[in-house]
């Protein structure tokens, strides 16, 4: 693949996508400062090496939720994969198995998730709750028959975020894209947009008035742990556990929900506290150097996960773009354990960063 990190992706990728596809996928909501904040956070730590520690041999493998991974990043829900390549999450389901880790399918994915579970990476179902509590059922129970290991439930989109590139572009799915797991189910009272097509009328079904009690029910019907997505506060974060939460996302969905919002990393720390150890803490937004994710871990997250850049990936070049930006990625933090002095993940601790002068 033609692109040395995941910095280079973006423009690589412009060059093959439709001008509106590429700009739902690279844009945030309003002035796009939380997108710009999500990277700009990672430039506020620095790295302390240690060195003379025998590097010879570095480990980046650990478990999430129990499940073995080969390295610490996931790749984030992110709907619509058709968008980027023709062979959409399928595509990136096997960049998943091909590098040894979790394959988390959004809701608005488009293959089902069943045939994307079989592509033989773990699967974890990220859920978008509807108002029609049997639809949020249907996905649940197709999630399960998959075999998805965990659900991740969303909680940033009470609302569809202000995303204006989107406004402008007048931005539709093309004909053939779909949300594949919704085609069966009775949408036939969707609100539709003037224009006849079904991007925002989706969104319209999800559910404004969810509380904290989604979770038990969630429980009480379905025996998947549940990762809730999108904390940004150590408040939320409580809530999650005390709600029962098996694990924790912190992220504003990539800068497109709610802009003016914290850089994840910023308040990684304060989430990291009021979670005490209780359950496992993961984050997104930003994630494009080695460096990146030994910041995140230092600062407490278990793992983090990569939303854009896999998406660019199968843009340029299908599975196998996405696996090389899997492996890209890996790389670099396999030369970064090297360089701190770190051989295996559970070495990477809070002494390994300090503040960036300001
Ligand atoms: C095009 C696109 C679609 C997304 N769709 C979803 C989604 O369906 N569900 C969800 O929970 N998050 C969704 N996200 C947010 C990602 O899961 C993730 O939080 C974010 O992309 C991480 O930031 P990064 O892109 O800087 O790596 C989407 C992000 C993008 C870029």
């Amino acid at each position: 693949m033609n692109f040395t990190n995941l910095l280079e992706l973006e423009d690589l990728a412009r060059q093959k996508l439709d001008p509106a596809a590429f700009d739902y996928i690279a844009g945030g909501a309003d002035d796009e400062q939380t997108l710009q904040e999500n990277r700009a956070a990672f430039g506020r730590w620095r790295l302390r090496p240690r060195y003379l520690v025998d590097v010879s041999s570095v480990d980046l493998s650990t478990t999430i939720l129990g499940q073995p991974i080969n390295f610490p990043v996931l790749v984030a829900p992110s709907a619509y994969h058709k968008l980027a390549h023709p062979d959409g999450e399928l595509a990136t389901a096997r960049a998943c198995a091909a590098t040894g880790t979790i394959m988390i399918a959004s809701t608005a994915s488009t293959y089902p998730i069943g045939e994307i579970a079989a592509q033989g990476a773990p699967t974890w179902f990220q859920l978008y709750t509807y108002k029609e509590r049997a639809i949020t059922e249907m996905l649940l129970a197709k999630a399960v028959a998959a075999g998805a290991t965990a659900l991740c439930l969303t909680i940033d989109v009470p609302h569809i975020g202000n995303r204006e590139r989107d406004t402008r572009n007048r931005f539709t799915l093309p004909s053939g894209i779909v949300m594949a797991n919704l085609v069966d189910a009775d949408l036939a009272k969707m609100p539709r947009n003037p224009d006849g097509s079904g991007l925002a009328a989706y969104s319209m079904l999800w559910d404004p008035a969810l509380t904290w009690e989604v979770i038990p029910w969630l429980k009480s019907r379905c025996h998947l742990p549940i990762v809730v997505k999108g904390i940004m506060t150590g408040e939320d974060a409580k809530l999650a556990v005390e709600h029962g939460a098996a694990a924790i996302v912190v992220s504003n969905h990539g800068g497109r929900q709610l802009d003016s919002v914290a850089a994840t990393l910023d308040v990684l720390p304060e989430i990291v506290d009021a979670v005490g150890g209780r359950i496992e803490v993961l984050l997104d937004g930003g994630v494009r150097r080695g460096t990146d994710v030994l910041k995140a871990l230092a600062l407490g997250a278990r793992a983090v996960l990569l939303g854009r850049s896999v998406l660019w990936g199968l843009a340029i070049g299908g599975a196998e773009g996405a696996t090389a930006v899997l492996t890209t990625l890996r790389d670099e933090l396999l030369t970064d354990m090297m360089l701190v002095g770190r051989t295996k993940i559970a070495d990477v601790d809070r002494s390994l960063v300090t503040k960036a002068p300001v």
